[in-house]
This record gives structure tokens, C-alpha cells and sequence, in this order.
């Protein structure tokens, strides 16, 4: 008996829930709400809509979607007939959602029917959209597959985070993304690559259509990739730091260390030493001291130092269309701050130049931390938050990646402007991303709990609107890399 009922109900239920209409209401024309019936549900956070009534179509794109219980009454049923079960309150479950209007004229609408937009029709707007800047394809939408999407060039004249968990695919996506730039604009990058990941940008991947691997090889010879040994070296001169770099990397504190502080700052003054070589063999004897705090720190042993004819890669750094920096090949943490912090300081001194420059800084955690461990990388976090803030006038844009937000110095993140967020399962950092980059959908920004691997939201100047995209597949070769899992495989396969 109970048991008919309980069906009774079900069906009763489900019979209700099936007739909930799919409608959307705007009072101003550019957000909208909507309900919707949960089965068949196609209005995922992100997805595209098709708002229709007798005033026009319009392009939507959904924010939020969630699930809502509601009293059937308010979906006009009015409770005739049926057993025990339904004499009382019938409660059915209903799709209730947000969303902004991306196509359409203006005004506000009541009860328009709602419906996912196919491909065809989220294509052919992008495609009118697509103004007269270097679009940079990049991969295509998520929710609305096979559809291409094109991130706006104009868009890198702002600042832009990149981040995602490790393993999200943020380094190949970002290969993907300066890939672009250098076929499609004119920007100059200079990529501080502390994983020597784009050690080998200059070679073209298997696979890779004839056409862009032509162009791409032209390109290559425009791309200089410094690395810590062979003929390209990463390496700097002495003289090419500053005064506060030079006391930073002998740790030399002002106060503290009076003297010897003072006796660098004579040195420097009297005998303007080119190389650390000219430093050591310098003629004044109250250096003594500085020398062999030099050896004890064992700087004199470092690599970066340029030799007799190596070029340094601050003297280059205005002449390559790309230059790389392979960070990894250094030996030691200091030498990565200390080349870190030379050329952020160099691109910012050079500013009153306007050449405008994209300054790409993958792992910047370890680059610009919100917590520098030594005086050499503080410095190179100073610089970068000072680009941050006020490089953008003088054409310095910065491309920062990381899988640690929150160890990135805050004040360069907030700087932000165009946000590339991939796989993120730490509800923490992404509710931190969040909260300064205030422009990223709250909705969408949740979804990168469960992105895949390549996939990511968009958004800022460099999208057209906030997009859950998959990016594309790269045109060079990946350098550095994972350990390969070769000891996942079963131990009788070879
Ligand atoms: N779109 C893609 N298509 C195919 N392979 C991909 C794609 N994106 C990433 N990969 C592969 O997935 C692996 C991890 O990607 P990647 O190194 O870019 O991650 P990451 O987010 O930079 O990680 P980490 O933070 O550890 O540096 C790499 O082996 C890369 O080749
Ligand atoms: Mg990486």
C-alpha cells in the first residue's frame, strides 16, 4: 500500500519536474536568470545559451547552475486529485541558474525560452567578433566542441597569471600561448625558465603541418636560448649589477657592515671592475676582506660569471625576438636570483626605451615568492613588483605561472589583468586566485577542481569573454619534462 504510494508520488514527481518550462528573464538586458528542467540538463557553468522570444535571439553564456527544490504550486500545479501522498505540499527539484547576455540588443526580456546554443551558432559569433587584432588560436572550446578559439593579442598589453596545479599542463599551455605570439605579432618576450623548459622552443614537433613548421622555422633563428653551458651561454658581468645586487649577492648588509660595505662601494668607484676577475686582483689591500668573503661564499667558483668572450645575456637582452633563459642550467639558487633579478632590473631600467616587451616567468613562485629566503631573490621580487605596478605604461608586460598562488608576492598577482587558470583541486588557492583576480566568474572559477589535463578557464583582456577552453597542441618541442613513469609499468614489460 505504502509502496503504490511512494510510486504514485515518483511518478507524480517526475511528471511534474519534466514539465518545468526552460526560461530566462533579464531586467536589464546583460544578466539573466533562468530555471530549467534538471533532465536533459545542457546549461553547464561556462556552456553557451540560446535566449529566444518574440523579441529576438540573443547569445548567453551560463555563470552559475544549481540545483533548487521547489513547492510544485509555484510551478502552476495545483494539487487535484491523487492519494495521502500528494494531498499535502508536493516539493520537486528544479535546475536554477545565472548568466550574462553576449550577444543581443540590449534590452531586457521576460520568460524568453532557454536552450544550449549549438556549436554552429557559439562559432559563428566568435567568428563575427573577431576584430581587426592578432587573434592567437590556441585550442578550442570546451562546451562547445570544435568550435576554435582565438585568445585577442591586444589583450598581453596587460598583465597575466597563469596558474594551475603542477601537472595541470600550465607549461606546455603557456609554450602553446608564446608559440602564438611569435607567429602572429611582433611582441618581444624574454622567458625566465627556471625548469629549462623551453630549451628546445627553436625545433619543430612531429606532426606539425608543413606550413607552420615553415613558419615556425623561420621564426627560430629570432630565438635565443641561453643555457648554462655550450656556445649560447647564460652568463653576466660583474658590472652589469647594480650596486644593491653586487652587496645583496656578498650579503652585505648597510648597518651591519659598515666597512666592508663602504669598501665595496670604493672599490667599485675607483677601479670600476668589468669582472669579478678584476674585482679579486684589484690593487687596493683593504679588500682583503671582500675577497674572501667572495671565496667563502664561493661566488668567484659560480658559472655565470661571462668569461673573456662569452656575450652576457644582459648586453643581448634587447636583440632577440625571443630570448630564453634556461634559469635550470644554473647551479645554485643564488645564480638564478641573482640573473633573475639582473634582468628584471635591467628591462625596468631600460623603460624611458618603450619597447614594449612580454617578461614571461614560469615557476615564479621560486622567482618573485611572497617570501624571499635571501637578499638576491628580494631584489628580484622588488623589481618584479615594481614592473608589476608601473611597468605596463612603459610597454613591460608580465606573463607570471605558477602552482602556488599564494607563494607568489601578492602584490605582482593582483596586478593582474587577464587570468589563465588551469586544474586547481586546492579549494584554498583557488578561493585566493579568486579574490584578487575579482574579474575571473566565481562560477567558473570553481569548475577548476575537476579541469583535465590542457584544459582551463580564460579570462580578461586577452579573451572575448570568460572561456572554458582546451588548448591546442604545441608547435615546438617541449624541453626539460617529467620524469618519464617508467617505473609504473609492470615489471615483466621492458
Ligand atoms: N594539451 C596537452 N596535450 C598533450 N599533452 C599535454 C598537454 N598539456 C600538457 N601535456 C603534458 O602533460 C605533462 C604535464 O604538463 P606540464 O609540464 O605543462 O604541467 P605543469 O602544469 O607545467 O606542471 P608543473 O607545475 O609541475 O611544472 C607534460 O608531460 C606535458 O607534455
Ligand atoms: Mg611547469
Amino acid at each position: 500500500m505504502i509502496h503504490d504510494h511512494l510510486e504514485e508520488y515518483r511518478a507524480l514527481r517526475a511528471g511534474l519536474e519534466e514539465r518545468i518550462l526552460a526560461i530566462a528573464t533579464s531586467v536589464d538586458g546583460r544578466r539573466f536568470e533562468f530555471q530549467a528542467p534538471l533532465k536533459g540538463l545542457e546549461l553547464p557553468p561556462g556552456g553557451y545559451a540560446m535566449l529566444e522570444d518574440a523579441g529576438g535571439r540573443r547569445l548567453g553564456q551560463v555563470l552559475s547552475v544549481r540545483l533548487e527544490h521547489v513547492d510544485a504550486a509555484e510551478v502552476g500545479w495545483e494539487g487535484t486529485g491523487g492519494g495521502p501522498a500528494v494531498r499535502s505540499r508536493v516539493e520537486i527539484r528544479a535546475a536554477r541558474g545565472e548568466g550574462v547576455v553576449l550577444a543581443g540588443d540590449g534590452t531586457p526580456f521576460h520568460d524568453a525560452t532557454i536552450r544550449a546554443a549549438t556549436p554552429e551558432e557559439v562559432g559563428a559569433w566568435l567568428a563575427e567578433g573577431a576584430g581587426a587584432r592578432a587573434r592567437l588560436p590556441v585550442g578550442e572550446l570546451r562546451l562547445a566542441p570544435g568550435v576554435p578559439f582565438s585568445l585577442d593579442a591586444g589583450g598581453f598589453d596587460r598583465h597575466t597569471f597563469f596558474c594551475g596545479q603542477s601537472g595541470s599542463g600550465k607549461t606546455y599551455s603557456l609554450g602553446v600561448v608564446l608559440e602564438q605570439l611569435l607567429l602572429e605579432t611582433s611582441l618581444r618576450i624574454v622567458i625566465l625558465d627556471p625548469n629549462s623548459d623551453m630549451t628546445r622552443l627553436r625545433e619543430v614537433r612531429d606532426g606539425v603541418d608543413e606550413p607552420t613548421a615553415a613558419r615556425w622555422r623561420a621564426l627560430a633563428d629570432g630565438i635565443d636560448i641561453r643555457t648554462g653551458t655550450g656556445d649560447a651561454r647564460l652568463c653576466l658581468r660583474l658590472r652589469e649589477l647594480g650596486r644593491e645586487a653586487q652587496a645583496a649577492m656578498l650579503r652585505l648588509d648597510p648597518v651591519a657592515d659598515r666597512e666592508e660595505h663602504a669598501e665595496l662601494d670604493a672599490v667599485v668607484e675607483d677601479t670600476r671592475p668589468e669582472s669579478l676577475e678584476d674585482f679579486l686582483g684589484g690593487a687596493r689591500p683593504q679588500s682583503r676582506q671582500l675577497a674572501q668573503r667572495v671565496r667563502n661564499l664561493g661566488i668567484d667558483r659560480w658559472r655565470v660569471w661571462a668569461r673573456e668572450s662569452g656575450e652576457s645575456a644582459i648586453a643581448s637582452l634587447g636583440d632577440a625576438r625571443c630570448l630564453v633563459l634556461d634559469l635550470g642550467s644554473l647551479d645554485s639558487r643564488e645564480e638564478l636570483a641573482l640573473v633573475s633579478g639582473a634582468v628584471l632590473g635591467t628591462l625596468w631600467e631600460r623603460r624611458a626605451e618603450r619597447q614594449p616587451v612580454l617578461i614571461v616567468i614560469d615557476e615564479a613562485h621560486n622567482v618573485c615568492p611572497s617570501h624571499p629566503p635571501d637578499a638576491l631573490t628580494a631584489l628580484a621580487t622588488e623589481h618584479a613588483v615594481r614592473i608589476a605596478a608601473e611597468g605596463r605604461k612603459f610597454g613591460l608586460y608580465l606573463l607570471v605561472c605558477t602552482q602556488r598562488p599564494q607563494k607568489v608576492q601578492e602584490n605582482i598577482i593582483s596586478q593582474c589583468d587577464n587570468l589563465v587558470l588551469m586544474r586547481m583541486a586546492s579549494a584554498a588557492d583557488l578561493a585566493y586566485t579568486g579574490e584578487l583576480l575579482s574579474f575571473a566568474p566565481h562560477g567558473l572559477l570553481e569548475g577548476a577542481t575537476s579541469f583535465r589535463l590542457g584544459e582551463a578557464l580564460v579570462a580578461g583582456k586577452l579573451a572575448s569573454h570568460p572561456a572554458l577552453i582546451r588548448f591546442g597542441r604545441r608547435v615546438a618541442e617541449e624541453g626539460g619534462g617529467d620524469v618519464e613513469a617508467r617505473w609504473a609499468r609492470g615489471t615483466l614489460t621492458t
